[in-house]
């Protein structure tokens, strides 16, 4: 896409939160509108690159840690453009389904993703929970714990939709033992920035909303966290010999939960 040759199906007009993203982590797969929206958010938070590479350091650690607890079953929602570091990557000897709602992710991740036995990339909208986990049910067994992933995605979710109704509809899907891996953008930690941000996300293709900490605690709720419970994402187990050097920009709070049985 370096080339900004569109795809059919594709529009390039409107600025696209999955390709912001692909920018911010420094990726080629974004277009000029893309370009143009991101380098705005960038201006009002010149961090915001630090802090997408911060959350994706979280997301590798958690797996690493839930594969070492023998975790062999994960469904990554909003899985977004495979930028670096896919969740296959990082673990080996585990099922990933990938699950996005955009065309140019899901073109991308299965030209790259789809050869491989234990990866399957599938469209889905997160806000359609039993239709996600029906479809996710064809690859993974749901009889056994599955590790949920859900980062940097529900602050693309609106009040109006309900995330933590969402989130909760989740829960009670997975089966005992299954995990919860979460981030969210929170307000607490950018409190004169969050409004900037979420007018530039306005004329995207998903409007943004940064939540505070007592809805992340929402979220949360019927699961057991795992230590250190609800924190930034910098702080949750840091291990030296995998983390990118320290990088300033860390506004996801972030949490691993265990559904009890
Ligand atoms: C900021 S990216 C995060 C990508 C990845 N999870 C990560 O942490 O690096 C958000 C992703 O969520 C996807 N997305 C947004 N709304 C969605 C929805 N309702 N259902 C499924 N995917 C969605 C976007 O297309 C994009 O790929």
């Amino acid at each position: 896409m370096m080339s900004d040759r569109v795809p059919p199906g594709v529009s390039a007009a409107v600025p696209n939160v999955a390709r912001m993203y692909d920018y911010y982590l420094g990726g080629k797969d974004n277009f000029a509108s893309d370009r143009e929206a991101a380098e705005k958010v960038l201006s009002i938070i010149p961090e915001i690159r630090g802090d997408a590479r911060n959350s994706r350091a979280f997301l590798q650690r958690a797996v690493r840690h839930l594969r070492q607890e023998g975790v062999d079953q994960y469904l990554d929602i909003g899985s977004g453009l495979p930028t670096a570091g896919h969740v296959h990557e990082v673990i080996e000897g585990a099922k990933v389904v990938y699950v996005d709602n955009d065309s140019v992710v899901l073109t991308h991740s299965r030209a790259l993703l789809g050869h491989s036995p234990d990866v399957t990339v599938q469209e889905g909208d997160l806000r359609r929970p039993e239709a996600v986990v029906e479809r996710a049910a064809q690859v993974l067994d749901f009889s056994r714990p599955v590790a949920l992933l859900v980062v940097s995605l529900l602050h693309f979710v609106t009040d109006e939709e309900d995330p933590v109704g969402i989130v909760h509809r989740y829960r009670d899907l997975l089966p005992a033992g299954s995990h919860l891996v979460l981030t969210h953008v929170a307000p607490d930690t950018m409190p004169s920035k969050a409004d900037d941000v979420s007018a530039v996300y306005r004329n995207a293709t998903s409007p943004f909303t940064a939540r505070r900490r007592s809805v992340f605690e929402a979220l949360m709720e019927g699961f057991d966290l795992l230590e250190p419970g609800i924190v930034n994402t910098r702080e949750w187990r840091p291990d030296r010999d995998t983390d990118p050097s320290p990088i300033q920009g860390d506004y996801h709070l972030c949490a691993v939960g265990r559904k009890p049985a």
